[in-house]
């Protein structure tokens, strides 16, 4: 293997501690606090959803999960964000997305209280993003960027190609890279499934961010020799040699990329365990600017 793997983990459990130093140091005006809303019974979800109870436990940050069958109504959902929104004791509010079919998600990220929103969902801290005058950074594009810096791989005048365009990743990772500050001045092309050819744009990344969340699409020929290869993906595949029956795969097809690339993030391991850090990060934001 050529490239160097960026040890999402490793860099994930160093932003952890400072977190935890954050907390302590806080603690004479409070605890932090995070509260999590599932909805039904996805099992990946379940999963995220125990980590982000778990991980906050370990840095001293209040958490609380409240779980619902698939069956609750919007209203009722709504209500539960209305009261948690005015709950002193928790300063972050993360609805886990996806929600059923019969409530509306545009609707439930826009009754979080933006000073709550640690998820930079709600349309005012998208707003804000997009500016350059951002509250909070959505967690999994801001963990790459700071995977990016503590790996000195510095975007500037880079050519960034983002392969997917969700609210949740694409679209504010290409956001993120564009701004005219340290840790980004990229230049930046969005493409997804629709490209007439993707190949093609691909092939002319510098940094090749891939969330267009299909099993090792991502080829090695479809990337630049010493190319930069985050890997957002986190997709099940059948595997009937595993005792679950299934392997995480990533978006890019690893063995292949880590011939070609000069850095790589394995999936698990990679960008995944920063997602939560920045969570726990973005809740100590959201402590402080509560506590004024
Ligand atoms: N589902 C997948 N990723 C996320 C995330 O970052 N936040 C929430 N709320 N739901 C998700």
């Amino acid at each position: 293997m050529k490239a160097q793997l960026i040890d999402g983990k490793a860099v994930a459990a160093q932003i952890r501690a400072e977190v935890e130093t954050a907390v302590a140091a806080l603690a004479s005006r409070g605890t932090p606090g995070l509260a999590v809303i599932l909805v039904g019974e996805d099992p990946a979800s379940e999963v995220y959803v125990r980590s982000k109870g778990r991980a906050c436990e370990q840095v001293g940050i209040r958490s609380l999960t409240r779980k619902h069958p698939a069956t609750i109504s919007e209203a009722e959902l709504l209500a539960e964000i209305d009261a948690l929104n005015r709950d002193p004791l928790y300063h972050g509010i993360l609805v886990q997305m996806p929600l059923p079919g019969h409530i509306d998600p545009q609707k439930v990220i826009e009754a979080v209280s933006p000073l709550k929103d640690v998820d930079c969902f709600h349309p005012f801290n998208v707003g804000r993003l997009v500016i350059g005058m951002s509250v909070f950074e959505p967690c999994t594009p801001a963990g790459i960027v700071e995977l990016l810096t503590r790996y000195e791989i510095d975007p500037a005048g880079k050519h960034v190609v983002v392969l997917g365009r969700s609210n949740i990743v694409g679209k504010p990772m290409a956001n993120l890279l564009v701004q005219k500050k340290a840790g980004a001045n990229a230049v930046v092309t969005v493409a997804h499934s629709r490209a007439k050819d993707i190949a093609a744009l691909t092939r002319q990344a510098d940094i090749l961010v891939a969330a267009i969340g299909q099993a090792e699409f991502v080829k090695g020929n479809m990337v630049k020799d010493g190319a930069v290869v985050i890997d957002v993906g986190i997709n099940r595949v059948d595997d009937p040699t595993r005792e679950r029956g299934y392997r995480l795969a990533g978006d890019v097809a690893f063995a292949e990329v880590a011939e070609k690339a000069s850095f790589i993030t394995p999936v698990p391991g990679g960008v995944g365990p920063m997602t939560i850090a920045m969570l726990l990060k973005n809740t100590v934001k959201a402590f402080e600017l509560q506590m004024g």
